[in-house]
């Protein structure tokens, strides 16, 4: 069975890292607007040299950037291709354009999943992240460091990186972006009966259990 979700929740609430599980455990494909953003910098597109500034800012790209790309990439995929929406949509008009986008393509929104996490813990969670500069499998100060000091556990690189945007005063913007235009998409996708809301603050591998859990349910 083809499956859409979206993972919601604030900057650092680890949707990334659960989309990185569900790819690995099920084929799904994720979808990553801030992924896509980044790639479009780093490869010096004109998209990318929009922007750059807005993200480093730790504000919102424009909405129409965005669904452009989510269009785009899900073209790029089998019909059959389950997909997770990890960072899309952010605003009340990205939800509806998601919703053009995937009945355009015959598809439709199975779940929504918001990691309900504490923001006082999310500057530490945020600060302490980095990845691989080579395959871009993420790690964390504390929470999960590569098993051998400096390689990475999946390409035995080690060059690592992080992120400009990873820094206290860019995150409490981009939380404040959070709160004002992305929280308050949740009640559309309240009143459609698809949101299920799992404790983000739990370890990394209870929080995946819980995603599965909805996406398996038992019976
Ligand atoms: P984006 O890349 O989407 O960033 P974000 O939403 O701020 O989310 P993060 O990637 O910071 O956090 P995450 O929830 O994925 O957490 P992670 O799993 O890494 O967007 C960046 C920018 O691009 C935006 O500010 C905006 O400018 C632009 N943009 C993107 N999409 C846009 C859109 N749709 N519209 C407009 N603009 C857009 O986890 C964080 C750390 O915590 C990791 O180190 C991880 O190891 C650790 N961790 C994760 N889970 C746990 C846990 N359960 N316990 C302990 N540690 C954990």
């Amino acid at each position: 069975m083809t499956l859409n979700i979206i993972l919601l929740g604030p900057p650092g609430a680890g949707k990334g890292t659960q989309a990185a599980r569900l790819e690995d455990e099920h084929g799904m494909v994720q979808l990553s607007t801030g992924d896509m953003l980044r790639a479009a910098v780093k490869a010096g597109t004109p998209i990318g040299v929009q922007a750059k500034a807005v993200m480093d800012a730790g504000e919102l790209v424009s909405d129409d950037i965005v669904s452009g790309l989510i269009g785009e990439r899900l073209d790029q995929l089998g019909a059959e291709t389950s997909v997770i929406f990890d960072g899309y949509p952010r605003t009340a008009a990205q939800a509806d354009a998601l919703d053009t986008i995937l009945s355009d393509r015959g598809r439709q929104l199975d779940h929504v999943i918001e990691l309900l996490v504490e923001e006082d813990a999310l500057v530490d969670r945020i600060t302490g992240r980095f990845s691989c500069g080579t395959c871009g499998a993420g790690y964390h100060d504390r929470y999960k460091l590569p098993k051998v000091a400096d390689t990475c556990d999946q390409c035995g690189g080690h060059d690592f990186k992080r992120r400009p945007d990873d820094n206290e005063e860019t995150v409490r913007t981009r939380m404040a972006e959070y709160r004002a235009k992305t929280a308050p998409i949740l009640p559309i996708y309240d009143a459609r009966g698809i949101v299920t809301r799992v404790d983000g603050m739990a370890p990394i591998d209870q929080v995946n259990d819980a995603i599965e859990a909805v996406l398996t349910p038992a019976g």
